[in-house]
């Protein structure tokens, strides 16, 4: 099963859109990316997915994150669909487009390449659909982070955000973000980096807490 790796550079595809044809490094340029796929078009978790997507897409915009979506129907289905989105959305959000074009992929070319398919859910036909994938994608093009739910779990598009924050973070300084971290709670300084060194890092204070082991490895401090 193909599949990428986290660190390679993202396949620079080119691909028919919502928006037109786009080729993906060039339609990033120099911000970050979230690509996220979707079984089906005209299915209630997908609509679910895309309406939260949609009325977040201003967090993302202001991450830098460019958006962009993927389905394997044809363009008529996704601009059917859209307006359905919308209507879900008409209660929370008076938007009258999608801020973010959806990809198609009818032949299922990319779905496959980037290892898409959820063998376990079949169309009519019994052809397998894709599965739920995030792929975040650094300004330097490579994979920072994927994610793979099965068609029957929605996905929680403020966890995404929140792990565009802990990327964005962990990027520009040497510090890592512990479980259910959320911006501005202290972050841990990695395992590698000697005492000496933190405390010249971080100046506002490093805490670390005992343990039975007595080994000094939870070390925290604020927010840089
Ligand atoms: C859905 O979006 O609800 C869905 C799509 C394909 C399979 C299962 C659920």
């Amino acid at each position: 099963m193909p599949g990428l790796l986290l660190g390679q550079v993202f396949p620079d595809f080119e691909a028919e859109t919502t928006d037109g044809n786009i080729k993906l490094h060039e339609f990033l340029a120099d911000s970050w990316g979230i690509l996220f796929s979707h079984p089906r078009d005209y299915t209630p978790v997908c609509t679910t997915e895309l309406g939260r997507a949609a009325r977040l897409s201003q967090e993302f915009t202001d991450r830098n994150v460019k958006m962009i979506a993927l389905s394997i129907d044809d363009l008529e289905d996704h601009n059917g669909w859209t307006k359905d989105i919308l209507a879900y959305n008409s209660e929370e959000s008076d938007c009258c487009s999608l801020p973010f074009p959806i990809i198609t992929d009818k032949k299922r070319d990319l779905a496959v390449a980037l290892g898409m398919l959820d063998p376990d859910e079949k169309d009519k036909d019994g052809v397998p659909l894709t599965a739920r994938c995030v792929f975040i994608i650094g300004p330097d093009k490579r994979l920072k982070l994927s994610l793979l739910y099965p068609a029957t779990t929605g996905r929680n598009f403020d966890e995404i955000l929140r792990v565009v924050d802990s990327l964005q973070l962990t990027a520009g300084k040497r510090v890592s973000t512990p479980v259910d971290w959320q911006p501005g709670d202290c972050v841990m300084i990695p395992p590698s980096m000697s005492e000496e060194e933190a405390a010249s890092l971080f100046p506002s204070g490093v805490y670390t807490k005992d343990l039975p082991s007595g080994k000094k490895y939870l070390r925290y401090t604020p927010h840089p």
